[in-house]
């Protein structure tokens, strides 16, 4: 497996400006860096902004080739969403989310809005990835909000209903990985969260798999967060994630 590009992106999630600058140079700021990408989501955007992205990411960073997961799942009328995405593609990120529950029409201008904006400002263009059912629901929530079918049937459902509308990929669990590649082909990106090394303390998560279950079963990315920002050193942590999935 040595050679192939490091699937892992780091979630850095915090609202703490300098240590999010810290981490994110501790293991993508090397020659080397030691993950292919870091998250940056709600708490940190909603914080610090567009200002805070560029100094906790700066370009001497950015320099390294290293990916950059916008994690906003923005949700909202197709307009408004349209407005959120050209507003971020300046940020040059490789991955921004969106919840497919906010349909078609949002998620077609999304797509088509993220190509424009990116040619418009000679970048590349941002992947969209959809957000299906959030793990946090089960089927007694679902139902609670009108939807009765099988949760794992409405990711396969949103799923698609993604691909056609443009979108690049989904976020999804380790076990949805499956029957989603199955479902929406080899080129639909599936960034996968819930993954922890051999023997790591799972946290909050509930159904977890290792990186190389997720890598076998057809993940393209895999989101890891605490098992390398609390590690005593988090640049040596994501240096044995890499080199057990044969990327450094
Ligand atoms: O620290 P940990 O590895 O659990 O972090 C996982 C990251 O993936 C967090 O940023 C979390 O918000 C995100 N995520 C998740 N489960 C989902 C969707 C996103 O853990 N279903």
């Amino acid at each position: 497996m040595r050679g192939r590009s490091n699937p892992v992106y780091c979630a850095i999630d915090t609202i703490d400006l300098p240590l999010a600058a810290r981490l994110i140079r501790s293991v993508a700021g090397g020659a080397v860096p030691a993950v292919g990408g870091v998250k940056l989501g709600l708490e940190f955007f909603l914080a610090h902004g567009a200002p805070g992205v560029r100094y906790a990411f700066p370009a001497p960073v950015r320099a390294t080739g290293i990916g950059f997961f916008l994690d906003l799942k923005l949700h909202d009328i197709p307009n408004t969403v349209a407005g959120g995405i050209r507003a971020v593609v300046e940020l040059e990120p490789t991955f921004i989310t969106i919840h497919t529950a906010g349909g078609a029409a949002m998620m077609n201008i999304a797509a088509e809005t993220a190509a424009s904006e990116a040619k418009r400002l000679g970048v590349a263009r941002p992947r969209l990835l959809g957000v299906t059912v959030l793990t946090s629901l089960d089927r007694s929530d679902l139902e609670a909000t009108g939807v009765t079918v099988d949760p794992g049937q409405q990711v396969l459902r949103l799923a698609a209903l993604a691909r056609r509308s443009g979108l690049d990929g989904v976020i999804c669990s380790p076990l949805e990985i499956a029957a989603l590649r199955r479902e929406c082909g080899k080129d639909f990106v599936l960034m996968v969260p819930g993954i922890r090394p051999p023997g790591a303390a799972s946290a909050d998560q509930k159904r977890v798999m290792t990186p190389q279950e997720a890598m076998a079963l057809g993940a393209n990315h895999l989101v890891i967060g605490r098992p390398i920002t609390e590690a005593a050193d988090p640049a040596l942590a994501a240096e044995v994630l890499a080199r057990d999935l044969g990327a450094l």
